[in-house]
């Protein structure tokens, strides 16, 4: 690597020319300075990335540099030569912050490793942090968006019980968000850098694939060629993620019982019984208790799974969160689109908040995302959302507030509409009939119908 910049900082001007020249040829950028006075001001025009700095110095000791380069900027690297006799120095300098020290006299290979050392070391913090931070940006509580009193009772409870072992049953409709939060559950507990392993439970109990869950030794049965580790070997230390497990057979149910009584299993054909840990979050959209009433739900295993309930509302009974999580998907799609929307109109929002949401948060957010793609203004408007959205919310309302073009435009728009239908029920869906009554053909009306999505029965 280079392109990094290091200052060195020594009285004795041989080092400083002689470290600059096998630095540089190895693609780092230096600056040298041999008056250790000058040393915090140039490093606060320059900003190193690291710093090679002699201990001691006549006119300032390199301990004082390297605390004022410190508090300067606590990123920095600093490494410091000392004489060979004095290791209590360098002790003392690594307490203060220093990464590394270098032994006067050193090799030029010393030298280069020590430094590639200390930037990999960094380079490797950094990723981890931004690993981190990505993954809280996904999956913190912050991206699960809402601040009504009812999800605000859902975030205390998944607050206190996330950094617990305790296993949690989630149940909600579907897209109220069951799954954002299970991740959520994860990446804010200790299990965060295991895995998150997800078993869509519909799917596993349509073939039961028992190898898939417990894995399978080579030759334990036809087209096995070799051992393969099951679903529950890689969520060791991790969190399993089961949804809809009202879908499960009851089959493998049973045998996902055992698992975690016993947290031990053998793969399929094998003889060593191996030991697991993982954290089980599931989620239902059906009773479980009526499952069970029904012998299609094993009891044992609801109370295993159902240590913590947490149940998501739907969003129609938390309807007060739909104006921030329309702006936030507004803001989101427009970003991704890159089309320059400002927001929403009082009147499109009416109608979204008036509307009772049976795909929740997900069927927003489609709804959104096809609004911002398809609006040519900077506020998305009712004619932006689609018929079935408007309940009887009367679009001359928002019209006469728009320039007087698109004014003309929406107006006739809506009249063409509104003359069609009416037409249209009046013929009783006949189209010849209706055609004929408007004195034009038939292809005009076929047109017409399908550009407002009309139906013609
Ligand atoms: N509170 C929220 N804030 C932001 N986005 C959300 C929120 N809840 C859900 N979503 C988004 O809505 C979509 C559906 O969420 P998710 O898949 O978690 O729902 P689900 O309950 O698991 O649905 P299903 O039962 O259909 O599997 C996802 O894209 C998710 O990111
Ligand atoms: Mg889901």
């Amino acid at each position: 690597m280079g392109n990094e910049k290091i200052m060195i900082i020594d009285d004795e001007t041989d080092m400083l020319e002689n470290c600059a020249r096998i630095l540089g040829r190895n693609g780092y950028v230096c600056i040298t300075t041999d008056n250790p006075s000058e040393a915090l001001g140039i490093a606060s025009v320059e900003h190193p990335d690291l710093v090679l700095t002699d201990l001691k110095m006549p006119k300032k000791g390199g301990m004082e540099i390297l605390r004022e380069l410190k508090t300067l900027d606590p990123s920095i690297i600093v490494i410091v030569f000392t004489a060979f006799s004095s290791v209590q120095s360098a002790v003392e300098a690594m307490k203060e912050g220093a990464f590394d020290f270098i032994s006067k006299p050193f090799s030029a290979d010393h030298l280069l490793l020590t430094i590639e050392r200390a930037f990999n070391q960094r380079r490797l913090e950094k990723d981890n942090e931004n690993l981190r931070s990505q993954i809280e940006a996904t999956y913190g509580f912050d991206n699960i968006i809402g601040n009504g009193p009812a999800i605000t009772k859902v975030f205390e409870i998944i607050k206190k019980v996330a950094k617990t072992d305790a296993n949690i049953l989630i149940y909600g409709e579907s897209g109220t968000g069951k799954e954002l939060t299970a991740r959520s559950i994860h990446a804010n507990s200790n299990r965060r850098d295991k895995p998150f392993v997800p078993v869509d439970c519909v799917a596993l109990s349509e073939n039961l694939l028992e190898s898939e869950l417990f894995g399978h030794e080579k030759g334990s049965f036809t087209g096995a060629h070799a051992a393969k580790p099951g679903l529950f070997e890689l969520a060791d230390e991790g969190t399993f993620f089961l949804d809809e497990i009202g879908k499960m057979n009851v089959v493998t149910q049973a045998k996902l019982l055992r698992v975690i009584q016993e947290r031990q299993f053998r793969r399929v054909g094998g003889s060593s019984i191996l030991d697991v840990d993982f954290r089980v979050i599931s989620t239902t959209n059906i009773d479980l208790n009526k499952a069970i009433e029904e012998g299609i739900f094993i009891e044992d295993l609801f109370w295993r799974l159902n240590v913590i309930t947490i149940e998501i509302p739907p969003l129609r009974e938390r309807r007060e969160d739909i104006g921030l999580l329309t702006k936030e998907f507004i803001r989101k799609f427009a970003e991704k689109n890159n089309k320059d929307i400002k927001g929403i109109s009082g009147e499109a929002m009416e109608i979204l908040e008036g509307y009772h949401w049976p795909g929740n948060i997900r069927e927003l957010q489609n709804v959104i995302e096809r609004a911002t793609s398809l609006t040519d203004t900077q506020y998305i408007t009712p004619l932006d959302l689609q018929e079935h959205l408007h309940q009887g919310v009367d679009p001359e309302n928002y019209i006469k507030n728009l320039p007087f073009k698109s004014a003309k435009r929406k107006w006739l728009e809506s009249f063409e509409k509104k003359y069609f239908s009416d037409l249209l029920q009046e013929s009783g869906g006949n189209i010849s009939l209706a055609a004929k009554k408007a004195g034009i053909d038939r292809k005009t009306i076929y047109r017409i119908m399908k550009r407002h999505g009309m139906d013609g029965g």
